[in-house]
């Protein structure tokens, strides 16, 4: 089983990151080859990086990030579930991902962006230059929703989806599977 951190970006009030997550998941429970965990980073409530050392010594001396080290080590493969501000990534993802660096190490990502027209996509090329720089690989594979406020049920304020977003969920899912497999042999 492919350990697999969802990893909510957005930590707004009002934020649609969270029923855009639990929509992914719903979708993703069809493929056995995962065992899914959502990762809130609204609820993680990292502090801003203040650690002394830099991270790759992992001398951490906050609870939090010992507690994130904890959490980010146990998964295998992650989903990064993001808006863009101002054409760029969330402050709250950049400092989460910022925080270690061992633990990222090896393992592969993938993203469901959203947005206006741009879908988010402009936080996704942000993001994955942090993420190379973690030794992550983020894989091509993606799931880009364009207009989203259009696919939101008014009455329950969940994601409702659409059959080409489902495809690209599971075809984002089956690559990064085999991703998730080939980069366990690099972390043994
Ligand atoms: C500070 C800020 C900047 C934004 N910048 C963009 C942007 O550059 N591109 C875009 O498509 N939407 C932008 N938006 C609109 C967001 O797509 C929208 O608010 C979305 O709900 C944000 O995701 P969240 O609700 O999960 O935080 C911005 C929103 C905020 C609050």
């Amino acid at each position: 089983m492919v350990k697999l951190g969802v990893i909510v970006a957005s930590v707004r009030e009002t934020r649609v990151g969270l029923p855009i997550a639990e929509w992914f998941i719903r979708v993703a429970a069809a493929n056995p080859a995962f065992e899914i965990t959502l990762i809130d980073l609204k609820t993680i409530n990292l502090p801003m990086l203040s650690e002394p050392d830099h991270p790759r010594l992992k001398k951490y001396t906050h609870p939090e990030t010992q507690a994130w080290s904890a959490t980010v080590a146990a998964h295998d493969a992650f989903v990064i579930v993001t808006p863009e501000y101002n054409h760029g990534a969330p402050p709250a993802l950049i400092n989460a991902l910022d925080q270690l660096y061992q633990e990222w190490n090896y393992k592969p990502a993938g993203f469901v962006s959203y947005g206006g027209v741009s879908a988010g996509l402009r936080s996704v090329a942000m993001t994955k230059s942090i993420l190379t720089t973690l030794k992550v690989v983020p894989i091509v594979e993606a799931v880009a929703i364009p207009n989203f406020p259009t696919l939101m049920d008014k009455d329950t304020g969940q994601f409702i989806g659409s059959e080409g977003l489902d495809k690209s969920a599971l075809g984002m899912l089956k690559e990064l599977a085999r991703w998730a497999s080939a980069l366990r042999t690099l972390r043994a």
